[in-house]
């Protein structure tokens, strides 16, 4: 095995950039930015056909049934996938100090993951969808992901096993959970038989409730692994980065860590109660989301303790400040999501926009906002330049903050507003309010949602821009002849 006689601390000599592949990550990077605003952009538009229902123009491919799925599948697989696929290769080389194992493998993963995007948005604007929710893809294209995943499956482990640490650290068990188990819930989830080898449609395999409980065992797992576990892997590396302190404590990391993966994939039938599913299934699921808030809340202690000693950093730095807001709202969604799958409280939230308030407190809060962190913190080093602007920085997180807010109380209001009318009876037991009433009442806080969607875009276009000017910069600094380059790939592994 070629081993890397690199270390960190020979970086004096040798850039990172060298000793490690970078390339790979830039690319990851610089699409989770570009998915990013096209997603957002996408979220701001559906969430204004909500409030003004004229923006469907009566044209199939932009109405709102088709947009939807386009904007979740752009945001969760653009945005925090090339996120996540960004910080992951950094966060394995660094911490095993080696070279990302098989650089076409991994560029594969880059063209198999932006491919399966492209066209998965390209075949809902054209009406085709499986119908699941998160996992709409057509059958070819959930083929391509798969094979896609199991080349990034590989590309990560060996990169673990060729490491010159004898230490697997934290962040890598997360990222190691996350890569595993969606591996396992795509392909279960996705089992079908296509109506023709030409066809786009297919048929689940499963029926009934068993295909119910089948989508939303992955649903909820894509939640847990995806949205969760994965990016608290971003969270164990770069928090403890930009505080330039050690993680408060490793041991609760562990726990934290097979707690979390025990006990996510017993939650999902919380997304079915009140339906055919029996009664026990639904209270397990119930009583396994109470426990989750536990090792949910020491992750986020964890996180927010590690900077202990370093809370003047806050004065000065807007990266720590998304960091350090990411685990307010990764706190907040994880004790809201265990409320709301107790039976009675679903009962009023489940179809309303409470869940939808839910979704994007844990989406923008958590998700985006730790992933602009970690991407403010990872770029100028991948460039070996500064950032462009700090102080756009601060407009970005203050922008995404009010943003965060108008959208989750507008959700909270038009949520248990409408849940409260829907149950609402007069005196002699009939329904107080027509469920058009309930509708009219939505119109307000969809304005306001929608207002706050367009400043956490307007937050979002800033980033990229800011993200541009700071690569468009390091390249006109760089010197165009790189010598050390031949050092480099001759101290690091093949
Ligand atoms: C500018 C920011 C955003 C806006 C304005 C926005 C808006 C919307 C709207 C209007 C919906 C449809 C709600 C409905 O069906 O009633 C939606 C759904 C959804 N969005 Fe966003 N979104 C934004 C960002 C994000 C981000 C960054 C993520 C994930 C990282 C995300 C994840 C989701 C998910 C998972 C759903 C489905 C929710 C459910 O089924 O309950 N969104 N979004
Ligand atoms: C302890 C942690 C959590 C628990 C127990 C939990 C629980 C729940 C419950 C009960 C629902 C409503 C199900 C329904 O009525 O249909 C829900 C929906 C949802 N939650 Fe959470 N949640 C948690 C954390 C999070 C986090 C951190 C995110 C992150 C992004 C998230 C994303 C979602 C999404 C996307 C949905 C909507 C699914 C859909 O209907 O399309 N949850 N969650």
């Amino acid at each position: 095995m070629a081993t890397s006689t690199a270390t960190v601390g020979s970086s004096a000599q040798v850039h990172p950039g060298e000793q490690y592949n970078y390339a790979i990550i830039k690319k990851f990077a610089i699409m989770s930015v570009v998915w990013g605003v096209l997603g957002m952009s996408v979220g701001v538009y559906i969430a204004s056909q909500l409030a003004w229902p004229f923006l469907n123009f009566d044209i199939p491919q932009i109405s709102f049934g088709r947009f939807r799925p386009v904007h979740t599948t752009l945001v969760i697989f653009g945005f925090g996938g090339n996120a996540l696929f960004a910080t992951s290769y950094y966060v394995v080389q660094r911490t095993c100090q080696v070279r990302l194992f098989s650089p076409k493998l991994a560029e594969f993963t880059f063209w198999g993951w932006n491919l399966a995007i492209l066209l998965g948005v390209v075949t809902y604007m054209m009406g085709y969808t499986q119908g699941r929710e998160y996992a709409e893809f057509t059958w070819q294209i959930d083929i391509l992901i798969a094979v896609t995943w199991v080349a990034y499956f590989f590309v990560y482990l060996i990169t673990l096993l060729r490491r010159t640490q004898p230490h697997i650290y934290v962040a890598n068990w997360f990222f190691m959970a996350f890569i595993l188990a969606t591996a396992i819930l795509h392909i279960f989830n996705n089992l079908a038989v296509p109506i023709s080898p030409w066809s786009l449609e297919s048929y689940s395999l499963f029926s009934g409730v068993q295909d119910a409980m089948t989508q939303w065992w992955y649903g909820h797992n894509a939640v847990g692994f995806f949205l969760t576990a994965a990016f608290l892997g971003m969270m164990y590396y770069f928090v403890p980065k930009q505080a330039g302190r050690p993680i408060y404590s490793y041991r609760l990391s562990i726990v934290h860590f097979w707690a979390l993966v025990f006990l996510y994939m017993w939650v999902g039938a919380h997304h079915l109660h009140w339906t055919a599913l029996p009664d026990w299934v639904s209270t397990l699921a119930a009583t396994f989301s109470i426990l989750l808030l536990l090792p949910s809340w020491g992750g986020m202690i964890n996180g927010v303790m590690t900077l202990s000693g370093a809370w003047h950093k806050l004065r000065t730095d807007p990266i720590m400040l998304f960091m350090i807001t990411s685990l307010s709202f990764y706190g907040m969604a994880t004790f809201e999501g265990p409320m709301m799958s107790l039976k009675s409280v679903n009962a009023l939230s489940h179809y309303t926009d409470w869940t939808v308030g839910h979704v994007h407190s844990g989406a923008l809060g958590w998700v985006a906002m730790i992933s602009f962190g970690a991407l403010y913190h990872l770029i100028p080093r991948l460039y070996d330049t500064t950032l462009y602007s700090i102080r756009l920085v601060y407009v970005h997180f203050f922008l995404a903050t009010i943003g965060i807010v108008l959208y989750i109380v507008a959700m909270w209001v038009a949520g248990i507003g409408q849940g409260l009318m829907l149950r609402a009876f007069d005196e002699f037991g009939n329904l107080s309010y027509t469920f058009i009433e309930t509708v009219v009442f939505l119109h307000q806080p969809y304005v306001v949602r929608a207002l706050g969607g367009g400043l956490f875009l307007t937050g979002m276009l800033i980033m990229a821009y800011n993200v541009a000017m700071t690569i468009l910069g390091a390249r006109s600094e760089a010197q165009p002849v790189r010598s050390r380059a031949g050092d480099a790939s001759a101290a690091t592994s093949a």
